[in-house]
């Protein structure tokens, strides 16, 4: 198992660094712009390796060249929000960014799954499938996971319980109209609608619908990057290991739920090959309908963009 990383900053890093204490693949190569600092980071994380006791072998590069082969590259390259900052102002720096990363590596590594976390979101997904031209399976955007480990967290702290024991669902774009799911919401089984009063919990959805911004907030100087590597890892560790998880990704619908060519999040089986199931939930209307309003946002942005 070879997996590449694209951009070596908070986010880049931090999953590399995963992925090397859990031994998720033989070789990693960090690839990034700045000349020095994949090659010090990808060094330092090599030499912890005699430490943790993995064999994972680490290269760090400005270049290409060592990503021949990969079987999976993870997109984090790009600039990050900052206060202010809407997901969206990113999107000109970084569409090229993801372009260029998505072509340089498709070349070496043409059968690799393709993760894509840069911002915003759903677009950056798009963007890698367009110019890759690899099935869909192959391309997935990382942001489900990481909503809904921010929901659960949320309610894990309102309920003083288990993290562990808190199940919930967050679907739709990577943006402030993000649809958590509060009937599938469940605590050891328990419907959440049934623990908390409504008022609360409306509360702890708009917490997760800002839950970037909140943390952009507090650093100041970047956004997130703990959770949103743990988030990557877990969709890496259900491929790597052919776990078949259900996990919430933006994929590209052709169809299911009534969407068209757009990238956006709901329940997918992860495994091997990528994707390898599109889970269609049953939807109220209001719940449908906030779904398609956060998917026309997404397409909106993507019909803005000059592909050719
Ligand atoms: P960062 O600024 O720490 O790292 C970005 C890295 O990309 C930098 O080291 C930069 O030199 C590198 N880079 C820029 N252009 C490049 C190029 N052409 N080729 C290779 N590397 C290049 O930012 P951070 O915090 O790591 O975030 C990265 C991206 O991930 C941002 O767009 C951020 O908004 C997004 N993000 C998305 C999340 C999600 O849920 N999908 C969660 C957290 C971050
Ligand atoms: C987040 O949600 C910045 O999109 C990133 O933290």
């Amino acid at each position: 198992m070879k997996i590449t990383i694209i951009g070596a900053g908070n986010v880049g890093a931090t999953t590399a660094q995963r992925i090397i204490d859990n031994e998720l693949a033989n070789e990693l190569v960090l690839v990034d712009i700045i000349e020095g600092i994949p090659q010090g980071k990808g060094l330092d994380m090599y030499e912890s390796t005699p430490i943790t006791g993995v064999d994972v072998k680490v290269i760090g590069t400005n270049g290409y060249e060592e990503t021949a082969n990969s079987d999976i590259v993870i997109i984090t390259a790009g600039v990050a929000r900052k206060p202010g900052m809407s997901r969206e102002d990113l999107l000109n720096t970084n569409f090229g960014i993801v372009k260029e990363a998505t072509l340089k590596s498709i070349e070496k590594s043409p059968n690799a799954i393709i993760i894509v976390v840069t911002n915003p979101l759903d677009v950056m997904a798009y963007t890698a499938w367009r110019i890759s031209g690899f099935e869909r399976h192959r391309v997935i955007g990382m942001a489900g996971v990481l909503d809904t480990a921010r929901f659960r967290t949320f309610i894990a702290m309102e309920l003083n319980v288990s993290v562990e024991d808190v199940y919930a669902f967050v679907l739709g774009g990577h943006g402030d109209d993000m649809v958590p799911l509060v009937r599938y919401t469940t605590v050891a089984g328990i419907p959440i609608s049934e623990l908390l009063p409504k008022e609360k919990i409306d509360q702890l959805v708009k917490r997760t619908r800002e839950g970037g911004a909140e943390i952009v907030s507090y650093l100041k100087t970047g956004s997130a990057y703990y959770a949103p590597s743990a988030a990557i890892v877990e969709m890496v560790e259900s491929i790597v290991k052919d776990k078949k998880r259900i996990l919430p990704c933006s994929v590209l619908l052709q169809g299911e739920y009534g969407l068209n060519d757009v990238f956006v999040g709901v329940p997918v089986k992860l495994g091997r090959k990528g994707v390898e199931e599109i889970i269609e939930l049953k939807l109220t209307d209001e719940e449908k309908q906030a779904l398609h309003a956060s998917a026309s946002r997404v397409k909106s942005i993507i019909d803005s963009l000059k592909f050719d």
